[in-house]
C-alpha cells in the first residue's frame, strides 16, 4: 500500500522524516512576560549589562582565522582517556590490538572533534535558553542582560562551528545526554529552571571543560577563542547567581525542595558526561565491542578519565549553589546529600560569580593593544 503524500510532499517540500533529521521541535510550556515597568532598580544587573556591552567581541575581526591548524598537533596523547585507549590496545583479544601510534593519534583527533562538537551544540542550547529567559523573566534588567547573553551564545555557537568546519572537518551529533538535559530546560514552565539548569549547572560544566581544553592546547587560534568564550561565560554564571539568589529568597520550602531535587538529579543521579560512540564507528571499530576493553583498561591503569573534569565542575558549581541558599534550605537537605557524596570540600573552592571582574581576556587584550599603540 502506498502512503498518501502529505500536502508538503505534494508541493515538492522535503518529507517529514528528512526534515526531522535537520531540525528538532521543542514545545515550551512557560508564559512569556511583557513588562510595563522599565525602572532600572537592580543595580548589580545594570552593572553586568553595561559590562557585557563593553566586552562584546567580533568573531570575524578579532580572531585570526588564517592561522594554520594541524589537527594532529592539537591533541595531547597523555590525557587519562588516551592512556586508557593505549592500555586497551594491549589487552588480550583487543579489537584494536593492531593499532599503531598513528591510529592512537587519529582517535585522539576524533575525540577532540567530538568534544568541540558538544561545545557547539551546547552553545546553541545556551543561545535558545538565554532567548527563553529574555521572554520569561519578570524583571526588565534581567531581560536586557539575557539579550546580551543571547548574542554572546550566538557568537560562541558560530565560532565553534567555524573552527570545526574550517580547521578540523565533520562535526559529531549532539550527545543524547546533553540533548535531553537542554530540551528539559526549554520545555519547563518555570522561568528560573532555565537559569538554574543553564547558568548554574551547564555553564559551570562548560567552564570546567573549556578550562581543561585551554590547559591542554598550544594552538593560538583555539586558545584565544576559548579565552574569549570563557570571559563571556564567567559573566553568564554571575547573571544566574545574582538573579536566582534574589528569586529564591521568596520561594516556599516546597518550591526550594524542587530546585534542590533538580540539582541532585543533575549531579548525582545522572552521568556528568557521556561518551560519543560515533568516534569508534568513524575509526572502523564497534563501540560495543571496544567498550568492555576500555572499562578493563581503566581499572588496570587506575585512572578515572572524568575525575579531573568532575573536580573542575564541582569546584565551580558548589560555591554558586551555596550563594543561592540552596545548600541549607529545608534543613540542609542538599548539604547532607552532597556531603555524603564528598562534594562539600568545594563549598568555598572558587567564586565564578565574582570571576568576571577579574577574568576578562577581552579587556586585557584590548588594554595591551592600546598600550602598544600609545608606546609606538
Ligand atoms: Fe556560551
Ligand atoms: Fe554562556
Amino acid at each position: 500500500m502506498t502512503a498518501t503524500p502529505s500536502p508538503g510532499e505534494e508541493a515538492g517540500l522535503p518529507d517529514r522524516a528528512t526534515v526531522d533529521e535537520r531540525v528538532k521541535v521543542v514545545h515550551d510550556h512557560a508564559d512569556r512576560i511583557f513588562l510595563w515597568d522599565y525602572e532600572r532598580n537592580r543595580t548589580q544587573l545594570v552593572t553586568l549589562y553595561n559590562k557585557a556591552m563593553a566586552s562584546q567581541w567580533n568573531s570575524v575581526t578579532e580572531l585570526d582565522w588564517s592561522t594554520d591548524v594541524d589537527p594532529e598537533g592539537l591533541v595531547d596523547l597523555d590525557t587519562p582517556m588516551l592512556r586508557i585507549v593505549a592500555a586497551a590496545r594491549d589487552l588480550p583479544g583487543s579489537p584494536i590490538a593492531a593499532w599503531s601510534d598513528r591510529e592512537l593519534t587519529a582517535v585522539a583527533v576524533e575525540m577532540f572533534k567530538a568534544s568541540l562538537s558538544q561545545f557547539m551544540h551546547g552553545e546553541q542550547g545556551a543561545m535558545m535558553t538565554a532567548a527563553k529567559i529574555v521572554e520569561t523573566v519578570p524583571w526588565i534588567d534581567a531581560k536586557y542582560y539575557a539579550a546580551t547573553q543571547t548574542m554572546d551564545e550566538a557568537r560562541h555557537t558560530e565560532v565553534f562551528a567555524k573552527y570545526l568546519d574550517c580547521k578540523l572537518g565533520d562535526a559529531y551529533p549532539m550527545s543524547p545526554f546533553l540533548e535531553d538535559q537542554i530540551t528539559a530546560l526549554l520545555e519547563d514552565g518555570r522561568w528560573d529552571i532555565a537559569y538554574l539548569g543553564m547558568q548554574i549547572v551547564i555553564e559551570s560544566l562548560a567552564l570546567a571543560a573549556f578550562g581543561d581544553m585551554l590547559r591542554r592546547t598550544e594552538e593560538p587560534l583555539l586558545r584565544k577563542l576559548l579565552r574569549y568564550v570563557m570571559s563571556d561565560e564567567a559573566r553568564h554564571v554571575a547573571f544566574g547567581v545574582l538573579s536566582l539568589a534574589e528569586h529564591y529568597r521568596d520561594l516556599s520550602a516546597a518550591e526550594l525542595k524542587d530546585r534542590q531535587d533538580f540539582l541532585l538529579e543533575n549531579t548525582l543521579r545522572s552521568r556528568l558526561r557521556s561518551t560519543t560512540p560515533e568516534v569508534w564507528e568513524r575509526m572502523g571499530v564497534s563501540a560495543e565491542v571496544v567498550g568492555p576493553f576500555l572499562v578493563e583498561a581503566a581499572t588496570t591503569v587506575g585512572v578515572n578519565p572524568f575525575a579531573g573534569f568532575r573536580r573542575g565542575f564541582f569546584a565551580k558549581l558548589v560555591p554558586n549553589v551555596r550563594k543561592l541558599g540552596l545548600l541549607d534550605a529545608n534543613d540542609g537537605y542538599l548539604r547532607e546529600r552532597w556531603g555524603e557524596a564528598g562534594l562539600l570540600e568545594f563549598e568555598f573552592a572558587d567564586d565564578t560569580a565574582a570571576d568576571y571582574e577579574t577574568y576578562d581576556a577581552v579587556a586585557e587584550d584590548r588594554a595591551r593593544l592600546a598600550a602598544q599603540a600609545q608606546g609606538a
